[in-house]
């Protein structure tokens, strides 16, 4: 056990939870959002993605979403770009990391960005060597890391595929997604260990989402093998719409009553958070899917 005595979370809410919502969010809501992520004192938030209007509406506000917000020093906003195109579009908004976003699986690959995963790295080199020489930073992600929606379960050798893949055209970071929350944790520590081949453990993430309520022990399992980052969603909002039946990734809620009570630092106050939380869910008229978040609001009432 190594287990880590800091852990850095990068809060997706207004990204991977939000771009799955069929309700208009307008922009002042996912501005909001983020400033009150920010005011919990969360150090990098995934605001928002460029990626094609037609293939995700709700992100279509992308450039005046990254405009309104008030940035705070220390905190940093990265954003998805998928092309040229994307990372173009992006650049006006000064985001301070990039995210590529490839896939385990061919079938995941052709139906989230139309492509294969040969293709998508083609297509990502540019966007990878035009933002380094902006001083941008790079963060990968690997979708469907332990399992895809229409492939079935995934071996790890296709992690470590994608990850070599990845490192050869120079990303910085790797994020390993369980986009369906499939995973369980011996799954998911041996699709970490794949991305390890390539990437050393201060450059890997874990973005687990929670459909089985396997995402609290996936994150466990990970920080025993010395992983800490991490990425997760306030009130635990969203999923992929090319991922049917996916639901959102583990509530950061969840994950900060988990950290806190063993004593590992992550800067976040829980309090504030579930603020963040009750904010955007109560735009979205339902409760934060949050066991942590329900037990603290529950116990605030009474
Ligand atoms: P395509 O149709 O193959 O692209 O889509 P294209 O290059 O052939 O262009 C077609 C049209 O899209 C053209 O417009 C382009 O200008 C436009 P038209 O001439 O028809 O009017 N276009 C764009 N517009 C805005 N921004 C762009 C852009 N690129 C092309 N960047 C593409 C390829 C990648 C664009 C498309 O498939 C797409 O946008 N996919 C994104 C899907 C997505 O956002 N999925 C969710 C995020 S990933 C995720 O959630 C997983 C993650 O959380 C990890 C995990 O959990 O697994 C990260
Ligand atoms: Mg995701």
């Amino acid at each position: 056990m190594k287990l880590p005595s800091r852990v850095k979370i990068v809060d997706v809410g207004p990204r991977d939870g939000l771009q799955n919502e069929a309700q208009p969010v307008p922009v002042e809501i996912k501005i909001g959002l983020v400033h009150r992520l920010q005011d919990a004192g969360l150090k990098e938030i995934e605001v928002t993605s460029f990626v094609s209007p037609k293939w995700v509406p709700q992100m279509a506000d992308a450039a005046a979403v990254m405009a309104g917000i008030q940035r705070k020093p220390g905190v940093r906003y990265s954003v998805l770009t998928p092309n040229m195109k994307g990372f173009e579009a992006a650049l006006a908004s000064r985001p301070d990391e990039i995210v590529v976003f490839g896939a385990a699986s061919e079938a995941f690959s052709q139906r989230n960005i139309n492509c294969s995963i040969a293709e998508s790295i083609e297509r990502f080199a540019p966007v990878v060597a035009a933002a380094r020489d902006k001083g941008i930073y790079v963060r990968g992600a690997i979708s469907c890391a332990v399992g895809c929606p229409y492939e079935g379960e995934v071996a790890p050798a296709r992690v470590e595929m994608v990850a070599r893949l990845m490192k050869q055209i120079g990303v910085q970071h790797m994020g390993v997604a369980d986009t369906i929350g499939v995973g369980t944790p011996v799954k998911v520590q041996r699709a970490m260990e794949a991305a390890l081949k390539h990437y050393d453990i201060d450059d890997v993430s874990g973005h687990f989402h929670d459909t089985y309520g396997q995402a609290l022990g996936n994150t466990l399992a990970t920080l025993e093998m010395g992983v800490w980052q991490y990425d997760t969603s306030s009130a635990g909002l969203g999923g992929c719409p090319y991922a049917k039946g996916a639901t959102g990734n583990v509530a950061t809620e969840d994950v900060v009553y988990m950290l806190q009570g063993m004593g590992i630092e992550t800067g976040i106050d829980l309090d504030k958070l579930i603020d963040a939380g009750k904010y955007i869910s109560d735009f979205l008229q339902r409760k934060p899917n949050s066991r942590a978040a329900t037990a603290i609001l529950n116990k605030r009432a009474g």
